[in-house]
């Protein structure tokens, strides 16, 4: 059970997005809106279904994941109601509704009905959600410019979300102490990841995204996505990339731990965690996030220099020829909230030097974000570095010993706030 301050929190989310969508909806001419929280579409040619898990808006008013056609009614000058789908259906079961202050905010209804309510005098009404699933429904189906802004109200986390977030760090962190653990003992990439979901109690298919579980080589594959199921002979290396899910809110944390013996992988990882908290202490308000992108580049050029793995070079022409290109091809991060990669990150393309960047704004108060520098050990991309121009400044022998441990991610989630910054990962 939530403790009440958090619930009591809740209540002031509830009604600055009351206000948010007010002014959203008379900005753009409507009176009302009703959202949508979807459903998971059926595999193309099966009566199977895909993991269902919510839409942005919808989890942002309610939290409620895992709940297929319930509809929420956002009015001017009005309590919100929401439709339960709650089926008489003896194949499924319906999800239990905690009794919680927040009721008192929002009206519930229960519905037998996949479909859209009727609505008592709606006004000019909008309706968002999945296009597949809103049919016919009354009102002007997903405005583009109502859609954005109600994006833009997902920018600012109120005091009830980053308290959320907080959470979904503390609870990812208790799975990755575990998962450290099970690799320490020798466990597989499946073995890690039940390691995981033991500790978070959270099954694999509600977590913010499928854990990233990758031993040795695999740590090289940015978002790798197997699990073997035995433990390789020789474990080099471990990055796991994995969050946890708390009233909707995600968390998104990777750790990378060195195998016995790894004394020069493990010395780029600590070389790796020293940028990464440089990094993570440069968020603050005002700050442009695309210049904590290129300080990366700069951190990792000097990286590279000091473990020896680019020599004869220096720090700023790793950069410009493209060297920490190859070896961080990622962005620095991104925005954090109901959706792992949160919405309204890149109102501006990304720049030609950060093209993956998935966040190009200036950082204010109460934004989250991640902070997730990289070092991997891509063969394809190693291989085109060392037959070009720049093969000449790579230590090749040292690099030739390295690459089977894959590479290094390290990522935290930080919240801007008034004056700096506060690291959700790492609180003590
Ligand atoms: N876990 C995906 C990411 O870090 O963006
Ligand atoms: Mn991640
Ligand atoms: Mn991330």
């Amino acid at each position: 059970m939530p403790d009440d301050a958090l619930l009591s929190l809740q209540l002031d989310h509830l009604k600055e997005l009351q206000v948010r969508y007010e002014s959203a909806l008379a900005d753009h001419g409507f009176d009302s809106l009703l959202v949508a929280s979807g459903a998971a579409p059926y595999r193309y040619g099966d009566d199977q279904a895909w993991h269902f898990q919510g839409y942005g808006p919808f989890l942002h008013w309610t939290g409620l994941t895992g709940r297929e056609h319930c509809w929420l009614w956002v009015r001017t000058g009005q309590k919100p109601v929401l439709w339960l789908h709650e089926p008489v259906d003896f194949w499924h079961a319906n999800q239990p509704l905690p009794e919680e202050p927040w009721q008192a905010f929002i009206e519930v209804r229960s519905s037998q009905s996949p479909e859209a309510p009727l609505l008592d005098d709606p006004g000019t009404l909008a309706v968002i959600g999945d296009p597949a699933l809103l049919g016919t429904a009354a009102g002007k189906q997903n405005p583009e410019g109502l859609l954005k802004a109600l994006d833009e109200t997902r920018v600012r986390k109120t005091a009830y979300e980053i308290e959320c977030l907080a959470q979904a760090n503390r609870m990812a962190l208790a799975g990755h102490r575990a998962a450290r653990d099970a690799f320490v003992n020798g466990e597989s990439e499946f073995g890690i990841s039940l390691a995981y979901q033991q500790a978070t109690r959270q099954r694999e298919a509600d977590a913010p995204y499928h854990s990233i579980i990758g031993q040795n080589g695999h740590a090289g594959t940015l978002h790798y996505q197997y699990y073997d199921t035995q433990p390789p002979g020789h474990p080099r290396s471990l990055l796991i990339d994995a969050g946890v899910r708390f009233r909707g809110y995600c968390s998104d944390i990777t750790r990378t731990t060195a195998g016995p013996g790894e004394s020069h992988f493990a010395a780029v990882i600590h070389g790796l965690e020293r940028l990464q908290l440089r990094l993570c202490d440069m968020v603050a308000p005002g700050v442009d996030y695309i210049d904590i992108h290129r300080k990366a580049h700069q951190g990792i050029a000097a990286l590279l220099s000091a473990t020896g793995l680019v020599t004869g070079l220096d720090d700023q022409s790793i950069v410009e020829q493209g060297i920490t290109r190859a070896f961080f091809p990622h962005g620095i991060g991104h925005f954090l909230g109901v959706q792992v990669h949160d919405v309204a990150g890149k109102p501006a393309p990304a720049p030609e030097d950060a093209p993956f960047l998935r966040l190009t704004r200036q950082l204010e108060p109460g934004m989250v974000v991640t902070i997730e520098p990289g070092l991997y050990f891509i063969p394809s991309l190693l291989e085109s570095l060392l037959a070009g121009e720049s093969g000449q400044y790579l230590n090749r022998e040292l690099l030739s010993r390295l690459r089977g441990c894959g590479g290094i991610r390290i990522e935290d989630n930080v919240v801007v706030t008034g004056t700096g910054s506060r690291n959700l990962t790492r609180a003590p």
